[in-house]
């Protein structure tokens, strides 16, 4: 028999919301009357905005015809888009990007799972924890994680950095020498962020310590306060030392039409096994055009759209919707004395589970008693043992309900 890849062994339990969608049709099967309420996955709801929708058909008319038919386009996107995001995502803020240094791809969570691939073997990674899954699973497949200690509930040569209630949940930066830093902010899923003088410790500290920091900003257009950086190259020197990945997904309802961007600046130097200074970028480079042939033109010129006047009003619109829907959690669960964090520039709420249970037995006390499914906490790792996180992306009619369906539960 062939060989397989025993990393993929060392792999805990199913990805985490494979999980609760199980558990989520298992509890439908045994109860199909229940009117269940999902704010689990951090999934929109919404349709696509109109700018996007129009700006997708006229793509594909274009493609109905030999004359302006379009095949394979570059790997790295078309340059309509990346202009795009150049000067609307960067150059509106004050930071350059050049076109040269956007990769467009089928979304964020395939990049941050991706990109450890350029990177040696024995390279030391640091995530947040609470963190998001694909981090770590990532790097766990690709044998860098070490075993995994049940007794601590964590990998071995992984560096967690715990960010809980008692550091605001910011993290200290690591105790031990690290290559890599995944940080992900707005966060997920505490819903935190960090202002542009607490990034720039992190950036610093990255210079200082000749490591690259792993900057997801997936969620960077539900940013309200206007201490929060939208984008790590805000910050002086960071060119030097992060890779930055955004996403359409959230932004502008492309969860399943799919798309999204990785930045990867050209000052960006790694080490090759001779010590010789190797450019990341060409790197990346190499690998996207080696393993993935594009997003498909039609997605390209619906994510161009949301760049367009009527776009990015729509898209505001959208923001406003999920944002308002954070703030109706976010109240209505303060106002039963519960600890809520996040939902102010980002999309997530994270609470403190009442009567200190732990994570899953409040997800199964939410399930079964309000029909609502959430996300444990301890889903996303240790530090988030005792947390729930819930989303604001479902309606508003089932955000409302659901914060009156958790009113009428003994907390
Ligand atoms: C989440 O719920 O954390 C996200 O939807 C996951 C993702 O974007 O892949």
């Amino acid at each position: 028999m062939t060989s397989i890849n025993s990393n993929y062994l060392n792999l805990q339990g199913s990805y985490l919301f494979s999980e609760i969608a199980k558990r989520r049709t298992k509890f439908i099967q045994d109860n199909p009357q229940a009117e269940i309420i999902s704010l689990g996955i951090g999934d929109v709801t919404r349709g696509l905005p109109e700018a996007v929708t129009k700006a997708m058909h006229a793509a594909v008319d274009e493609l109905a015809v030999p004359g302006s038919f379009r095949g394979y386009g570059p790997e790295q996107g078309y340059d309509f888009l990346i202009q795009a995001i150049i000067e609307n995502d960067y150059k509106a803020r004050g930071v350059d990007i050049a076109a040269n240094e956007v990769f467009v791809s089928d979304g964020s969570k395939c990049d941050v799972g991706n990109i450890q691939e350029i990177f040696s073997q024995d390279a030391v990674v640091a995530v947040q924890d609470p963190v998001y899954p694909v981090y770590v699973d990532t790097n766990v497949m690709a044998g860098r994680s070490g075993s995994f200690n049940s007794e601590l509930g964590r990998y071995e040569n992984i560096v967690y950095l715990d960010c809980t209630a008692e550091n605001g949940f910011k993290p200290s930066l690591p105790d031990r020498k690290v290559d890599l830093i995944y940080l992900c902010y707005p966060n997920n899923p505490t819903g935190m962020t960090l202002t542009k003088d607490e990034l720039k410790v992190w950036v610093d500290y990255a210079r200082e310590n000749n490591c690259l920091i792993l900057f997801d900003s997936a969620y960077e257009s539900f940013i309200t306060e206007a201490d929060v950086p939208h984008s790590i190259y805000e910050v002086e020197g960071a060119r030097e030392v992060a890779i930055e990945f955004r996403s359409f997904s959230k932004t502008a309802g492309f969860t399943g039409v799919r798309c999204a961007y990785t930045v990867v600046p050209r000052e960006l130097k790694g080490l090759d096994k001779d010590g010789n200074s190797v450019v990341i970028n060409d790197l990346w480079n190499r690998r996207h055009t080696t393993k993935f042939n594009g997003v498909s033109y039609v997605t390209q010129r619906g994510a161009e759209a949301i760049y367009s006047p009527e776009g990015k009003e729509q898209i505001r619109g959208l923001v406003d919707y999920y944002m308002t829907n954070a703030g109706i959690i976010r109240d209505g669960l303060a106002s039963l004395g519960l600890d809520v964090f996040g939902g102010v520039n980002a999309p997530y709420i994270w609470l403190k589970t009442p009567k200190g249970l732990d994570s899953w037995a409040f997800f199964d006390k939410l399930l079964s008693e309000a029909n609502i499914v959430g996300t444990p906490g301890v889903g996303f790792g240790r530090s988030g043992q005792g947390y729930f996180r819930l989303t604001a992306f479902g309606s508003r009619e089932n955000t409302e309900k659901a914060v009156e369906r958790i009113r009428g539960l003994s907390l």
